[in-house]
């Protein structure tokens, strides 16, 4: 792909008719997109990204109607879409049909995960698309999520034949992943909130209690080069300070006013950005555990290389 060019929606739907693949921006970090019917296609993702291929992707649709032909809605999974879509909301539901998303990128369960994105480059691709997208986080495996075009083209720019430039991600965080097989389940904290959800189906059972449904929760995962250190009061000799709050210091504060969506934003780009000075450890202040607070506390475990 030519680095510098930024591809037009003609472009990227001619791409992903064609089997190859798309960088597309959403809301929450921009994703390596394939078509989900297309098993050579969905190949070519985890190749770029060096995945192992037992960890499955999500499968992007327009609207919960295009979600529907992809898998089986129960009463709590149609109110959580109706409520959370378009958004950062993925959904692991019993798949409905199996060719649409094909078992390589279910990587052989008989479940799928489904999302509608509601960045409006996303959604304009997905329309004009007309089917299923699969699209991971567009880092290659064990890296941090790009959460910029310049990112996300450094990541995987050279395995994608179009890529949409959709500005910086508003979100920065992965989707909240939520599986409703037996009783809601929370697989991976995001942008969504335990208690947001917990406010429509009721309370949530822990991931850990069914590892087998959350393949993709690898312990050593968004990592930069750098060691990590976390919940660091201040940084020592040689490290590079990722502050938060009024009394942080340095080139890098999350959030200056302690605000947890900010921080939330910048993290992946200023990990990445603090990683590119070499330091000797890439200390991070404490952040909160409450509301997005999780999903921040859960990333920064992984890349400390923390079990999850
Ligand atoms: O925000 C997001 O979700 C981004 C953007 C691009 O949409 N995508 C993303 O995809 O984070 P990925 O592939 O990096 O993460 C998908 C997660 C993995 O943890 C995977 O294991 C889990 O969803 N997942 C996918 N299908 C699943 C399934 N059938 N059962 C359980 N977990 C599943
Ligand atoms: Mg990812």
């Amino acid at each position: 792909m030519d680095e510098t060019a930024a591809h037009t929606l003609a472009d990227a739907v001619a791409a992903l008719k064609a089997g190859r693949l798309v960088l597309m921006p959403t809301e929450t970090v921009y994703g390596l997109a394939a078509d989900a019917s297309n098993a050579r296609a969905v190949a070519k993702v985890y190749e770029a990204k060096g995945r192992p291929s037992f960890n499955p992707l999500i499968a992007h649709v327009a609207d919960l109607a295009a979600a529907q032909k992809v898998a089986r809605f129960d009463d709590r999974a149609r109110a959580l879409a109706e409520r959370f879509w378009p958004g950062p909301l993925t959904l692991v539901l019993p798949a409905a049909d199996t060719q649409a998303v094909c078992d390589l990128a279910r990587a052989g369960l008989d479940t799928v995960a489904v999302r509608a994105p509601g960045h409006p480059v996303a959604k304009a691709l997905l329309e004009a698309f007309g089917g299923p997208v699969v699209a991971p986080s567009a880092n290659r495996s064990g890296r941090p999520s790009p959460t910029t075009f310049a990112d996300a083209l450094e990541e995987t720019g050279t395995a994608a034949a179009a890529a949409l430039d959709g500005g910086p991600c508003e979100i920065g965080l992965e989707s909240t992943v939520v599986a409703l097989l037996d009783q809601p389940r929370l697989l991976r904290p995001g942008a969504v909130t335990r208690a947001e959800i917990e406010a429509v189906v009721g309370p949530l059972a822990e991931a850990e209690a069914d590892a087998k449904r959350s393949p993709g929760r690898l312990t050593r995962h968004y990592a930069p080069n750098s060691p990590v250190r976390l919940d660091a009061p201040s940084p020592r000799r040689g490290e590079a300070w990722l502050s938060f709050g009024p009394g942080g210091r340095g080139r890098w504060n999350l959030s200056p006013t302690g605000d947890l969506s900010e921080a939330a934003a910048n993290l992946f780009a200023y990990l990445r950005a603090a990683d590119r000075t070499e330091p000797v450890a890439i200390a991070i202040a404490p952040i909160p555990d409450e509301g997005l607070g999780e999903a921040i506390n859960d990333r920064l475990r992984r890349a400390a290389g923390f079990v999850g």
